[in-house]
């Protein structure tokens, strides 16, 4: 059942390759539920994944980052509901760099206990795709097919940080931890993109990618059910931790992200994403 999705999902990947290819990048009059500016190509991808996962008896429901509410189709009797930003990091597709789409799949319920499984895939000089399951598989597609390149894993401690947000807007306790990994030897790497700023950690080993509670945005800016459980659930399986908050980290602490539990479809949380070093530096630096 899981893997009529998976290959739903792969299938759409390459229509939405095609046409991330073709396509101009013109803004469209709308804006989405969260007030972002919508592209065409936005609301094509949106509609892509939308055709092929409610066309399949598995998925009860789908909900994106492009839509106010949830989908649920009429008498199914799926158990399935997947959750997708069909295009992440659209504001940085017009300077042609990589952008990506993000998905997660629940169990009967939109909530991070219910997390089964969870992916990405890259739109970059290849098309790339990585699920998680028990672990964390990475493919590339050939042109013809879906060819799997092995498991992606943490080391215990890696090189980079990609630290998110805008800088004023940090905390002291967040501008001395991002400091402090510089000073140790850490090489800034953030391309603005959530996809392929944390693809390159799992595929370089490691790290820390942090979207903080800033002053301006004390929820953080990326979305919980889209963005963040994904990829909080990739990090766990491939041997690194997630941790983040519901409202402020300065006020509230930081929790495991699966553990959290969300209000509402769209809400977005303060997140940290890393091997198990970085993040232990984290908690030292918030405690
Ligand atoms: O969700 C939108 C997004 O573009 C992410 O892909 C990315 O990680 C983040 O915003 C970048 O935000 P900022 O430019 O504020 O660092």
């Amino acid at each position: 059942m899981l893997y009529s999705i998976i290959d739903a999902l792969q299938q759409s990947a390459v229509c939405i390759n095609d046409i991330l290819k073709k396509c101009n990048f013109d803004y469209l009059d709308s804006v989405n539920i969260t007030g972002d500016s919508q592209l065409g190509v936005d609301v094509e991808a949106n509609n892509i994944f939308k055709e092929f996962l409610l066309d399949l008896d598995a998925v009860r429901g789908v909900c994106s980052e492009e839509e106010s509410d949830i989908v649920y189709k009429q008498d199914s009797s799926g158990v399935y509901l997947v959750a997708f930003d069909p295009l992440d990091g659209s504001s940085i597709v017009s300077s042609n760099l990589s952008v990506g789409s993000i998905f997660g799949i629940y169990n009967k319920e939109f909530s991070a206990k219910n997390l089964i499984a969870s992916g990405y895939i890259v739109y970059g000089p290849r098309l790339e795709m990585v699920v998680a399951q028990d672990n964390v598989n990475h493919y590339f597609y050939s042109g013809e097919e879906w060819k799997n390149m092995g498991s992606l894993i943490l080391n215990n401690k890696g090189k980079i940080n990609s630290p998110g947000g805008t800088q004023k807007y940090w905390s002291t306790k967040h501008k001395i931890l991002i400091e402090s990994l510089f000073l140790d030897g850490y090489r800034l790497r953030y391309s603005g993109g959530m996809v392929p700023d944390l693809h390159n950690l799992l595929c370089k080993g490691g790290g820390l990618f942090s979207y903080p509670s800033t002053s301006d945005a004390p929820n953080g800016k990326l979305r919980a059910l889209f963005e963040v459980f994904p990829f909080a659930f990739i990090f766990e399986k491939a041997g690194g931790e997630a941790i983040g908050s519901i409202g402020d980290s300065l006020h509230e602490g930081l929790s495991r992200i699966l553990d959290l539990n969300i209000d509402s479809i769209h809400q977005s949380l303060p997140c940290f994403f890393g091997s198990k070093d970085e993040i232990s530096k984290v908690k030292l630096a918030y405690k």
